[in-house]
């Protein structure tokens, strides 16, 4: 309902009028194996992630770190979000056998395009009184062994074909409603593919973290990108929602001559799974209080909100937050082979 507003309305009304949330760009900081938050202190994790956010990222993430003074900058538009989020990376695999990255993009949408450089963009969603990660909490949504696309929640996690490259006319329809899928669509008429991942905004109140980095959050009552309904009794705490979005420019990749002669999928993530496998990780690293004074005040899209002392970056320099691989390998160009077990090795 609200999205329906949203993307009905932002033709007609200014921004502000719209649901009120978060919704920002976030740049790439690195692509490397590294995984702090399910492979702590290990290089050549076992998959290849792209890493937003904070430049305090690191192998090791010590929770009693406070992300927000240890990093110089961040690749996220909010100075004051210095978080990390994570995802897998999309690979095409060409009729050769070789694999390339799929280029990202930053959305569109009914609040124009959002920039980004070869990063993904943010939402934070609030659904009535909602109360903020505290420092050191982690969380992980989906799970990168899946190959099973009915262990998913098509409204949590989910993907969209965009036929055009632009996003004018706007695609309607809440993220993970109508035919999207848990699959990664392989049709040669897409010519995006908009990755969503949703997070659960219920926490037990009091972990940080949890053995799986998910049982101490749950999914609320309802689904999709709404803020999130009632929590459990379990997980009593609403937190805000947050929600990642992707976009895979595969326009370059459109051709079905190109495609593998054995029929095999073109889109693989990174582990060499499709859809069922995407997965995104999340470490809270937002200055002091910022987040929560940001939900409870209403800030707004990707704008400047002074009642929370949020003030938003120019994408020169959030672009020139970079952070060199702890684990170097190539991950450019056309690699023989998935970056995973022994060091990538280049075509
Ligand atoms: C990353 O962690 C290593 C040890 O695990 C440490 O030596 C290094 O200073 C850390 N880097 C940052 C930017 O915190
Ligand atoms: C494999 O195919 C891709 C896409 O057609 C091409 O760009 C690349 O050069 C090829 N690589 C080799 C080693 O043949």
């Amino acid at each position: 309902m609200q999205w329906a507003t949203l993307a009905a309305g932002a033709a007609l009304l200014a921004p502000a009028a719209a649901q009120q949330m978060l919704r920002f760009p976030c740049s790439q900081l690195v692509v490397e194996r590294t995984d702090p938050l399910v492979n702590p202190g290990m290089k050549y994790t076992p998959h290849l992630h792209q890493i937003v956010g904070g430049d305090a990222f690191n192998v090791t993430m010590d929770p009693n770190t406070d992300l927000a003074k240890q990093s110089k900058c961040t690749s996220c538009s909010y100075t004051q979000d210095k978080s990390n989020y994570w995802t897998a990376v999309m690979f095409f695999k060409a009729k050769n056998g070789t694999y390339t990255r799929v280029p990202q993009i930053g959305n569109g949408g009914p609040q124009g395009k959002l920039h980004n450089s070869g990063g993904l963009d943010l939402y934070y969603i609030p659904s009535g009184k909602v109360t903020a990660f505290k420092k050191g909490f982690r969380m992980l949504a989906g799970n990168a062994g899946n190959t099973d696309p009915s262990k998913v929640k098509m409204s949590n996690i989910c993907h969209r074909c965009w036929t055009s490259t632009s996003d004018t006319p706007f695609v309607g329809g809440a993220p993970c409603t109508g035919t999207d899928t848990v699959d990664i669509p392989s049709d040669p008429k897409c010519k995006m593919i908009r990755q969503t991942i949703i997070f659960p905004t219920c926490w037990d109140g009091v972990n940080l973290d949890s053995p799986d980095h998910q049982s101490h959050v749950a999914y609320g009552q309802g689904s999709g990108a709404s803020g999130g309904g009632a929590c459990p009794s379990t997980h009593p705490v609403k937190l805000p929602q947050i929600m990642y979005e992707l976009m895979w420019d595969v326009s370059k990749f459109a051709d079905k001559s190109l495609w593998p002669s054995d029929n095999s999928k073109p889109f693989v993530y990174s582990m060499n799974i499709g859809g069922p496998a995407a997965h995104g990780d999340y470490v809270f690293g937002w200055e002091g209080d910022s987040l929560q004074k940001a939900m409870d005040n209403g800030c707004t899209l990707n704008q400047a909100c002074s009642k929370a002392g949020l003030t938003v970056q120019q994408p020169a320099t959030y672009d020139a937050c970079v952070k060199k691989q702890q684990a170097p390998e190539e991950v450019n160009g056309w690699l023989k082979e998935l970056p995973v077990g022994e060091k990538a090795i280049k075509a």
